[in-house]
Parts: C-alpha cells; structure tokens; sequence
C-alpha cells in the first residue's frame, strides 16, 4: 500500500513538472533595427529568426524581428535593451560613442582601403578586444556585420572638399563624423535615421553619408540629385544583447542560439557586397540620382582635407588601436 502511494506520488509530481515545462513560457528576442528588411541587416535578422525556429530549441525561443524603426530608433535601443525592453540589436558602430569611445576608430574617413581590410582588422586580436569594450556597460558584443562603404550623397555635385562648404549634412551621433565635415567647412548635424528622407524632402539638409543599401532602400536618391561615389567611410554594425540577458539563457539554449547568430551573421555578410551593388545599379536605372565618380586627384583632396580628423581623435581611440586598423590595410 505504502510502495503505491509512494508510486503514484512520484508520478503525480513527474507530471506536474512536465506540465510545467510544456507550459513554460517561451523565451522572446526582441530583435529591433532601424533599416528595410531588404538591407544586409534586416535580412541577417530575418535569417537569425528562420534559423532559431528551425533549431532544437525552436519551441523555446521566439525571435520577433522590428524594423524601420518600429520599436526603437538607434539613440534610445541600448538603453531599452538595459532595461530589458529589447534583447538584439545591431546598431552602427557610430551609435555607441555613449559606451565606448575605443569603436570610434570604425568612423575615421579615408581608414580602410576596402572591406577586405575591414574584415582583416574586425577579425584581429585587437578587433575581436573591440568586441568586449561594452562590457563595463552590460552591454555584450556578439559580432560585426558589415553593411559597406558610405558615399555622399547631395543636393549639388560634390566633387572637390569646397563643395560642401556651408551645406547641412545629417550625421549619425558619432564626434568623429561631426568632425569629418567640420573639416570640409559644412556643417554637420546629428539626427535619427528614421528622420533623414523627410529632412531631404523638405530641404532642412542638403545632404548625408550612407551606403548604397541604404540611400536604396530608404529612397533618399529620390530626393538627392547626386551622389558621389566617395567611399570614404565605413558603415558596420555591432550585434549585441545585454549581459544579463545572455548570460541568463539556459545553458542548453544559449550555444543553439549562438549558433544562429554567427550563421546569421556569416550570411549577411556574405549578401552585403552584392546588395549595395544591386542597389547602386536600381539607383542608376531610377535615373533620379547621378553617380559621380571622382578622379585620383579630387579623392586626394577629400583625403587631405579630412584626415586631420584622425590626430583629433587618437588619444581617446587609443593609437594602438588606430594602428592596427591601418596594418589591416598592408595584410592578405
Ligand atoms: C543603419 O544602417 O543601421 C542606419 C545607418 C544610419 O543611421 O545612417
């Protein structure tokens, strides 16, 4: 009689736990991002949903992707995301002046000769250092991922540095951008991107930086007669979550999504070169925007005028740091 009690006593608590954890609330990302789902970003988002859906712990974790904005815009994600409002993001690296002064090295113009460079010093001992200098924030950086080269984009023809003298740029909130075209003489202002089409539309700004992805996908070539095919920039992102967030998923879930994210990641990157290219060319067949090119002399000028900034911002990047992005560019 005892043993049966005992029996059905331990089948009675055996089936209270596993109704409990087939009622077990599924754990939700929040994935918020400011840019089109048919950007590099938001396709690595979507991928990240697709492939965490399709894992084992598919029916433990549901990822919500929020773009253009809809959730947050980029100057109020990272202070949600400590609140625990939003779990992912992929902010660029412009956007984290606030947290870190280290990632400002990404923002000095005329540093990477191309994306094979960035991927080199992204992937170096002092880039991967890069990736933890949110921590002291309780912020955790789980990987770049590249959108491209930005071009500058205008009202008028920007072909020469004295071009852009007196015109209003929209910048994102970084120093170093506000500097870059202090050093031309224009005048720089930091706004949402969610802001940008309707400050062009409506001529508060005569013009702003971004990828051809970008300048795409938002129809800022709508409303901007001109681009110039500068290159002198670089526009990334860090993937990150909060720490307490991350180091809290359950240890069996945690390296599944992990897993997830570098696939994600490793596929937008992979797709960033040919859809800043595809969109150059709809930019080009729109017939609404001119592609300037620049020759080797004009680029000089915009290199001589711009560079300075780098001096100005040594000490709080740390020279090592500016270092080793320009022996990334003498590597492969
Ligand atoms: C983004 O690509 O996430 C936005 C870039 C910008 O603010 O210009």
């Amino acid at each position: 009689m005892r043993t049966l009690k005992l029996a059905s006593l331990t089948a009675l608590a055996a089936g209270v736990m596993m109704a409990g954890s087939a009622l077990a609330d599924p754990i939700t990302i929040k994935f918020s991002h400011v840019v089109a789902p048919n950007t590099p970003k938001g396709q690595m988002a979507e991928k990240f949903k697709e492939l965490v859906e399709e894992s084992s712990v598919g029916d433990q974790v549901d990822v919500e992707v929020y773009p253009n904005s809809q959730l947050y815009g980029d100057d109020q994600v990272l202070e949600a995301m400590l609140l625990g409002d939003v779990q992912l993001a992929a902010p660029a690296l412009s956007k984290f002046q606030k947290y870190t002064k280290q990632l400002q090295v990404f923002d000095l113009p005329f540093l990477f000769k191309d994306m094979d460079a960035v991927e080199r010093f992204q992937n170096s001992e002092t880039g991967q250092k890069l990736l933890t200098s949110l921590e002291p924030k309780g912020l955790i950086g789980l990987g770049y991922l590249h959108n491209g080269m930005k071009q500058l984009s205008a009202s008028e023809p920007l072909r020469v540095p004295s071009d852009a003298a007196g015109k209003k740029f929209r910048i994102m909130t970084s120093d170093v951008l506000e500097a870059q075209f202090e050093a031309v003489d224009a005048a720089p202002l930091k706004k949402p991107f969610s802001e940008v089409f309707m400050l062009l539309q409506t001529d508060a700004i005569d013009g702003q930086e971004n990828t051809y992805s970008n300048i795409y996908s938002q129809k800022f070539y709508e409303v901007q007669p001109y681009i110039t095919e500068s290159n002198h920039g670089l526009l990334d992102y860090m993937v990150v979550s909060s720490a307490r967030f991350w180091n809290d998923l359950p240890d069996d879930v945690r390296p599944v999504v992990e897993k997830a994210l570098d696939q994600a990641i490793a596929y937008g990157n992979d797709i960033a070169a040919q859809e800043n290219q595809e969109a150059k060319q709809a930019i080009i067949d729109s017939g609404k925007s001119e592609i300037i090119d620049l020759t080797p002399e004009q680029r000089q000028q915009w290199v001589d005028a711009m560079k300075p900034v780098w001096d100005q911002f040594s000490d709080e990047i740390g020279q090592d740091v500016i270092d080793a992005a320009r022996a990334a560019n003498n590597e492969g």
